[in-house]
């Protein structure tokens, strides 16, 4: 390694859009602008003494990139310079970092407490997957700060939202769920997904750990799979290191180098994106076709007052409900002409997702009902398109239900 091999610290000193860019670089000799690509699974050792060492934590330096390597180790510092967090573990997915954060904390006997307006997977971990190593959970409404409160049991251990929520973008005050989650002697894991990095920081609201699907925004261009849990070094080091280490889902060095360089453009994308959905939500609220309209950048949002204390912008996502529920929502999909349908979201691409019968589809109809997911509700990921392009198609193939 040269002598500045970081070449930005990872303290907090630059502005956000800096630290995307710069954080967390580690230079080789050959002074190569770009990151570095590490493709290898292992590491040499120049003698067998330096392998003990290395293995006995005596000799900084790799051992196998299951634990880690140069170019997830950048991915893992630039996230932690961004979101202020003093440690970050990257995982193959979004899912994998859930599951660590969750998992990592908890033993039977325990409890967790979720906000039951959640994507499908993290629903699965709390309701299905941690009930069969003898961990129970109780499910609230997220925006319900008494639910919360009442949901506490003394073995509760941590409570887990997401905010703005996936389909229906609800907005949970993140402050406040922390202080009934220390109250309660118990940590509060955040999805901060939707909202990104960029637009909200849950750590500084009181979160002890933040997870993200990678996989969205961060890549922003839908070509890898990425997950990274965000915490401080005591939580990483209590709960997800050893975790990640000895089950190994770990990210690929692949994958961490094309999601260092999708941070790069991180804040340009997302502000683009927003600026779009803010314009495509305008250009819906009086529309005859909708009977529902929920973006959380609009003052008429039911939790705007929370959004404005806890986001520092909108969201790229506009979710709407399309009047004759399934049928039109279908034939609205497939009048789309440019927006293409997919379940996936935070990609260049614009995409529609019909949550009742894709991401949600798991979910018993009382449900989905509870969640807002109705049979005409759609969210429509924005992306970099021509906004007026987007609007567009949007316009004309609400026309045509
Ligand atoms: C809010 C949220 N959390 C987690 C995930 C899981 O991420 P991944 O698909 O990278 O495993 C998703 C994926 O859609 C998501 O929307």
């Amino acid at each position: 390694m040269s002598k500045s091999a970081t070449t930005v610290p990872a303290k907090k000193i630059y502005r956000p859009e800096t630290r995307l860019v710069q954080s967390g670089t580690l230079r080789t000799p050959f002074g190569e602008t770009s990151e570095a690509l590490f493709l290898t699974q292992g590491y040499v050792y120049d003698t067998a003494a330096q392998a003990e060492a290395r293995f006995k934590g005596d000799d900084p330096g790799y051992q196998y990139s299951r634990f880690a390597n140069p170019t997830v180790d950048m991915f893992e510092r630039r996230m932690a310079a961004f979101e202020g967090a003093e440690s970050a573990r990257a995982t193959a997915t979004g899912m994998a970092a859930v599951t660590l954060a969750l998992v990592g904390q908890v033993k039977a006997g325990d409890h967790v407490v979720a906000a039951k307006a959640m994507f499908g997977s993290c629903r699965y971990i709390v309701e299905d997957y941690l009930p069969r190593f003898g961990v129970s959970s109780t499910l609230v409404d997220g925006c319900d700060l008494n639910s919360w409160k009442n949901a506490v049991r003394p073995n509760t251990k941590t409570f887990f939202l997401e905010s703005p929520t996936n389909p229906a973008l609800e907005i949970i005050d993140i402050a406040e769920v922390a202080k009934i989650a220390h109250a309660a002697g118990a940590t509060l894991v955040v999805d901060n997904v939707f909202a990104t990095p960029l637009f909200q920081s849950p750590l500084a609201l009181g979160a002890d750990c933040v997870v993200y699907s990678a996989t969205k925004h961060i890549d922003g261009q839908g070509r890898c799979l990425g997950g990274v849990v965000l915490a401080s070094e005591k939580f990483i080091m209590d709960n997800v290191h050893m975790l990640l280490r000895q089950t190994g889902p770990s990210m690929s060095p692949f994958n961490a180098w094309v999601l260092l360089k999708g941070l790069e453009t991180l804040a340009v994308r997302v502000r683009r994106q927003t600026d779009s959905a803010a314009t495509l939500a305008v250009a819906l609220a009086e529309n005859a076709k909708i009977s529902r309209l929920i973006y959380p950048g609009s003052p008429d949002h039911p939790q705007a007052a929370i959004a404005q204390k806890q986001m520092r912008g909108g969201s790229t996502l506009v979710a709407f409900e399309i009047k004759g529920g399934k049928k039109s929502a279908f034939r609205f999909q497939d009048g789309l002409k440019l927006i293409r349908i997919s379940n996936n979201l935070g990609d260049a691409k614009s995409l529609i997702t019909h949550p009742a019968t894709t991401t949600h589809a798991r979910l018993k109809p009382e449900q989905r009902a509870e969640l807002g997911i109705s049979d005409g509700l759609v969210r429509v990921s924005v992306g970099l398109e021509h906004p007026d392009d987007i609007v567009e198609d949007v316009l004309a193939a609400l026309e045509g239900v």
